[in-house]
């Protein structure tokens, strides 16, 4: 590009910094709450498979692209889409990408916070003594008497919110540097002594089994496990391109890249290790929804050795987890707000962020009084509350359409002497991301969509 940018909202200090930063990102309740429980509903074993398959083919490429765009637009995402499609002389009308991305950020982190507001009160539920000795009814019973109650539910929401705007208000790279760089290497040493009491409860191979055997799936389960690799990954609305617009252009994006899902993969294969044992040890459903790590790891916590401290720490641990992938949810629509209107960052993300808390208590309410109020779309859904269908409706059809386009955009749309010029990676590398882009990742979504609505 002729001219050289840099992003007014600052740089990553360091390759390293990013790598942790875009990890911070993709780590979060993703890997440690929802894997494990749609890898239950969803039968285990080739759920896992086409996951990891997702990761590897559509995930990886994307990631790429993503920080690519982001890298060479240096703005947020609306702003980027704009100034690429403008560049390389096409149709304004990509700048929607961001939009939608925007869109897409908003309506995760409203339900995203909800779920990191049940960690927070269990870092003092754990710690209060109240899962000594449980029974897995008695665990049951606690998560429910937690999520029927909508007041406390409100107020957990309402801490994290702040706390999330607190961090995004004073510029993603403050303090998070430090935060992340500690609690990552933290976190997965606790998961391993978790993964270690899983094996000493009988039932490890059990885990594993139902882990990594494969059985029967339906084009519904694949779909999920394709929108969990979008998730998992902060992939298809704009989270890793604004990251990516932070980057120095020295730095490898390919590599980076894989060190980010590499690390993100681990974490979750480590999340299911722990939980599903500990699911059959003490005869719970592998299918108990949202609740299974709040319904399985206190009856780990209860019973092992110091298990207050390791439940306490852990907890801790998965909200900071959160609240690093939180942020990264309302960068966008901060940055764009910065850009656009001129306003400063601590207004910006107060807006922003009162919004998503607003939009939150719909997925509050569908865990008490609107329980029973649920919709069905013939083919796509049947009794969906509130929370599930923000959670279909964004990880399972925003971020793979917004996946989709990235990659048609970096694909087809720019120039590849633009993209050459952006990856500058080996000749087999790049011939390789261009093959997965421009091909098997679009082909695999939209035959992905078809197959879940029943079409092929
Ligand atoms: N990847 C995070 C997790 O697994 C959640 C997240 C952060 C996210 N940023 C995102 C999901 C952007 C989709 C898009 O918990």
């Amino acid at each position: 590009m002729a001219e050289q940018r840099v992003s007014i909202h600052g740089q990553w200090t360091n390759r390293t910094v990013f790598i942790l930063a875009a990890t911070g990102s993709a780590v979060g309740l993703g890997n440690i709450w929802k894997f494990p429980y749609i890898t239950g509903e969803n039968g285990g074993g080739t759920f896992v498979l086409v996951y990891l398959m997702c990761i590897a083919l559509i995930g990886i490429p994307i990631m790429i692209a993503e920080i690519m765009l982001g890298r060479r637009g240096k703005q947020s995402p609306i702003n980027t889409m704009a100034t690429l499609a403008k560049g390389e002389g096409r149709n304004p009308a990509w700048v929607w990408l961001g939009w939608m991305g925007v869109v897409a950020g908003f309506l995760i982190l409203s339900y995203y916070s909800v779920i990191a507001g049940w960690a927070m009160s269990y870092i003092f539920r754990t710690g209060g003594g109240m899962f000594l000795g449980v029974t897995a009814d008695g665990a049951n019973s606690i998560f429910a008497e937690l999520v029927t109650d909508p007041e406390r539910l409100l107020a957990w929401h309402t801490i994290f919110m702040v706390m999330t705007m607190l961090v995004v208000g004073r510029g993603v790279k403050q303090g998070l540097e430090k935060a992340v760089t500690f609690l990552m290497p933290f976190l997965f040493g606790l998961l391993i002594l978790i993964v270690i009491y899983a094996m000493t409860t009988g039932y490890f191979t059990e885990g594993l089994e139902f882990l990594f055997s494969p059985g029967a799936i339906t084009g519904k389960a694949i779909l999920i496990a394709m929108g969990h690799a979008f998730f998992t990954l902060s992939l298809g609305m704009g989270a890793i391109m604004v990251y990516g617009s932070y980057l120095s252009d020295e730095y490898s994006i390919v590599q980076a890249s894989i060190i980010v899902a590499l690390a993100d993969t681990v974490v979750a294969l480590l999340a299911g290790m722990a939980i599903f044992p500990i699911v059959f040890a003490n005869d719970l459903q592998p299918g108990a929804g949202p609740g299974l790590i709040f319904q399985t790891l206190p009856i780990a916590f209860g019973h092992m050795q110091g298990g207050t401290l390791v439940g306490v720490v852990f907890f801790t641990l998965l909200l900071f987890a959160a609240w690093t992938s939180a942020i990264s949810l309302i960068e966008p629509a901060v940055a764009y707000l910065v850009e656009n209107r001129g306003v400063n960052r601590i207004y910006a993300a107060t807006w922003v962020g009162l919004l998503t808390w607003f939009a939150g208590l719909g997925t509050i309410f569908s865990f008490n009084i609107w329980k029973d109020n649920t919709i069905s779309i013939p083919f796509v859904f049947e009794n969906f509350t509130f929370f599930d269908t923000l959670d279909y409706l964004t990880a399972n059809v925003m971020l793979p359409l917004g996946g989709l386009f990235i990659a048609l955009f970096a694909g087809w749309i720019m120039r590849q002497e633009s993209t050459r010029e952006e990856l500058y990676t080996y000749p087999a590398i790049y011939k390789t991301w261009r093959f997965l882009t421009r091909y098997i990742a679009p082909v695999a979504v939209i035959v992905v969509f078809l197959k879940a609505v029943s079409l092929i």
